[in-house]
């Protein structure tokens, strides 16, 4: 069993000054960006408390950042949920009970995502949560759910350690142990001859702190030379003085570890200083937001990547259809994942409803059922078939890198599967 004892993390905020605007704009952007709004919702959830059954659609709670400069990642989820919302419930739901997605803005700070689960569990009374976006929001706010006993699937937390949280914290991202080195090998595939290697790290952040000690792993297990490691914050705009230091080591390669606005500026800033080798970029730049940061100076950084818009199932190939018909490009990463955990709350409740009817349990009994169910199930996504171990990390097995390639003036970008 898993420690259940957690004590939160020290709340400070990791929302910076605004590089970009969050809203609009890389193809894969989502328009809503209301609090507590809900899609195609029928009739309104009827329970008043975790000792009441749950009648009409059954609401699931949706942690993401609508706004900061965390949105330009969290808003590739609200994509992703919203199609899963409509696609499962145009299957029956539950049972022929519809799911209903009940949305709370996190913000990009610690403080917004524990409002936001605090509000889901209490006044919106959701049968489980899907969030927060940054494994940062994620140690602070997860333990609120813990203590209530809410479900929360992360559908973007790719930290060491988010599901050993609690036994109601379980996640459908990979963690970067298993994501991030692909990346390397790909970067040494496409040029054999890298031997120095700089790495930067974002320090104010859970998740980039967790995978640049990934990276640095990787780095020495493949007898690369690590020449420096050089830090900053995610609310840094400028990075002269990291990448000048690093340069001067003259390095084949550089890896980083930061969120869109950050790592999205110091690629930028490295190629204006003449770097021309190869850039990885981590989970926390996965999205075709950072297209508008970096511009003609994303083109080329390689990222791992949990999910192929080519994966064969017949899930994915309808997902991918309608997020194209929405959206004109392929569906990322973090939308894959996002519907992903949709699929997993809907296909437990559908599981526990065959076995004993949803709305003949209190909210508090459905709640630890569910919890229970979602990690028992093996389940055909669009990120293939995944599973649970009993602590809640996800099982999955095809891992992919994809490369950024800009047109020439920086206006459009796509990501391209390498591997
Ligand atoms: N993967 C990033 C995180 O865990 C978004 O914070």
């Amino acid at each position: 069993m898993k420690k259940t004892d957690i004590i939160a993390a020290a709340l400070f905020t990791t929302c910076g000054i605004a590089l970009t605007a969050c809203g609009g704009g890389g193809g894969s952007t989502n328009s809503g960006t209301n609090n507590n709004s809900t899609n195609n919702s029928t009739k309104p959830y009827s329970g008043s408390n975790s000792q009441s059954a749950i009648s009409g659609p059954i609401p699931i709670g949706i942690a993401f950042a609508q706004t900061s400069n965390v949105a330009l990642l969290g808003q590739d989820g609200v994509s992703g949920v919203k199609i899963a919302e409509k696609y499962f419930n145009d299957k029956g739901g539950v049972n022929g009970t519809p799911i209903r997605l009940v949305l709370q803005d996190t913000g990009g700070d610690e403080a917004g995502a524990i409002n936001a689960f605090q509000t889901l569990i209490n006044k919106d009374k959701v049968v489980g949560i899907i969030g927060p976006t940054l494994s940062q929001q994620a140690f602070a706010a997860d333990p609120f759910a813990e203590r209530a006993k809410v479900p929360v699937v992360s559908s973007t937390n790719t930290a060491k350690g988010i599901p050993e949280i609690g036994d109601y914290i379980s996640r459908v991202s990979s963690p970067s142990s298993v994501l991030a080195p692909n990346s390397l090998k790909t970067a040494l595939k496409q040029n054999p001859k890298i031997k120095k290697v700089a790495v930067f790290f974002a320090q104010n952040d859970a998740f980039s702190k967790s995978e640049t000690e990934i990276f640095q792993k990787a780095v020495k297990d493949s007898n690369l030379e690590l020449v420096t490691v050089q830090k900053f914050q995610t609310t840094d705009t400028d990075f002269q003085t990291q990448a000048t230091n690093a340069l001067n080591l003259k390095p084949d390669l550089i890896i980083m570890s930061a969120l869109v606005p950050d790592g999205g500026n110091l690629v930028r800033q490295l190629r204006e200083l003449g770097y021309k080798g190869i850039i990885i970029g981590g989970n926390g730049m996965n999205t075709s937001n950072i297209f508008k940061v970096c511009k003609a100076s994303c083109d080329g950084i390689l990222i791992a990547q949990a999910y192929s818009p080519e994966h064969p199932s017949e899930i994915n190939k309808t997902f991918r259809q309608i997020y194209q018909n929405q959206f004109k490009t392929e569906p990322p990463q973090f939308a894959a994942q996002a519907f992903t955990a949709v699929q997993v709350y809907t296909e437990a409740l559908k599981a526990l409803d065959s076995k004993n009817k949803i709305n003949k349990r209190t909210l508090g009994q459905l709640r630890t059922e569910l919890n229970k169910q979602l990690l028992t199930l093996k389940y055909d996504t669009p990120l293939g078939e995944i599973s649970f171990t009993p602590i809640g990390e996800v099982v999955q097995k095809d891992f992919y890198v994809a490369q950024i390639k800009m047109s020439q003036d920086g206006s459009t970008g796509k990501f391209v599967f390498v591997k």
